[in-house]
């Protein structure tokens, strides 16, 4: 990250940190940044509690959002949350692995979540809120899980079968999960932040990748990928987090107030995201562009099959206790497809 930009961003946060005895006019900066464009599942619900935080404080904290990588990219993002030169971030679950909280990549797994039910009974329930908690060590406090969608496949070529996928090259987000899962389909997994990848599709960096429609469409992918299948194999949501120190030293009264809004933006996050993501699907058939391929029952499953190794492999690294309680709720079993 730039020297200039983080030193920046630590000068704002230090003036927001002031006391409020002697910054009694000026409102509580919080500055959320994230990587999606504005009108996405994330981008929406930022925007909506930025209102919301804005008029349960009455005017008291005021949350500027920075979307689409403007403030940071990925991996700097995360960073500059530890050093407090940003506030509030929204980053994947499957982001979370540089930060040294690795159980977070259980939400990478193929096919663990059917239907957003499943997936909600982990995230709004008892295993949802043990995972928040291992964010505390790392400066880093969790406040909700926002959805997104469940991520299908695009390359160049038709994608019918696992064996489609061979030898490809796929831009996939930093977890170890999802490399394993993309190594389990003899393809080659290539880790780059969010904002670079139209780009690499466009110039042929690599082959294809994996998105909730939401975000093929509004970054354009769509535009550099003749096919997509709705493979649906894979989740890809959010944590909100803030720094902690932050958190913890904001007025009391304030910081319940942010935590009303957050609740509020929470359910709304999570009733408009597939709303988005069907939204953004008729708009990719729409265009012409992309052929979009529903495959048979027969074909997910092979897809199934193919991936089920990835639970098996990954079990160590997401903690085996974890990993029951999970298909505890959800019902998945890789042993039984
Ligand atoms: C990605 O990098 O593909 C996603 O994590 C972007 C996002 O925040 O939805």
């Amino acid at each position: 990250m730039k020297l200039s930009k983080l030193l920046f961003g630590m000068a704002a946060c230090a003036l927001t940190a002031a006391p409020l005895t002697t910054l009694a006019q000026q409102p509580i900066v919080i500055k959320f940044s994230h990587v999606v464009a504005h009108d996405t599942p994330k981008g929406l619900a930022a925007e909506y509690f930025a209102k919301r935080a804005g008029e349960l404080t009455k005017g008291k904290a005021k949350v500027e959002v920075y979307a689409n990588s403007t403030l940071y990219k990925d991996k700097e993002e995360m960073e500059a949350l530890q050093l407090g030169a940003v506030q509030m971030l929204a980053p994947s679950l499957a982001k979370f692995g540089p930060l040294g909280v690795k159980e977070f990549e259980l939400f990478d797994l193929p096919y663990v979540f059917d239907n957003y039910n499943e997936l909600h009974r982990v995230t709004q329930g008892p295993v949802g809120a043990s995972l928040l908690k291992k964010l505390e060590p790392k400066g880093v406090t969790g406040l909700a899980f926002w959805d997104n969608g469940f991520k299908s496949f695009s390359a160049n070529t038709p994608i019918k079968s696992p064996a489609d996928l061979k030898g490809k090259k796929m831009r996939i987000q930093s977890s170890k999960v999802l490399e394993e899962q993309i190594r389990a389909l003899s393809a080659l997994p290539q880790v780059m932040a969010f904002s670079e990848v139209y780009q690499a599709l466009q110039t042929g960096v690599v082959d294809g990748t994996e998105n909730p429609i939401s975000n093929l469409y509004t970054q354009k992918m769509f535009e550099v990928q003749k096919h997509l299948t709705l493979t649906e194999h894979g989740y890809l949501g959010y944590a909100v987090v803030v720094n902690k120190k932050f958190w913890e030293g904001l007025p009391a009264d304030v910081r319940g107030q942010l935590e009303a809004a957050m609740k509020e933006a929470t359910t709304y996050a999570n009733k408009i995201a597939k709303e988005q993501n069907d939204k953004d699907l008729e708009a990719v058939k729409k265009s012409g562009k992309t052929q979009v391929y529903v495959p048979s029952a027969a074909e997910k499953l092979a897809f199934k099959k193919a991936l089920a190794p990835v639970h098996v492999k990954m079990e160590s690294r997401i903690g085996k206790d974890l990993l029951q309680s999970v298909y505890k709720e959800t019902g998945f079993d890789p042993n039984k497809l």
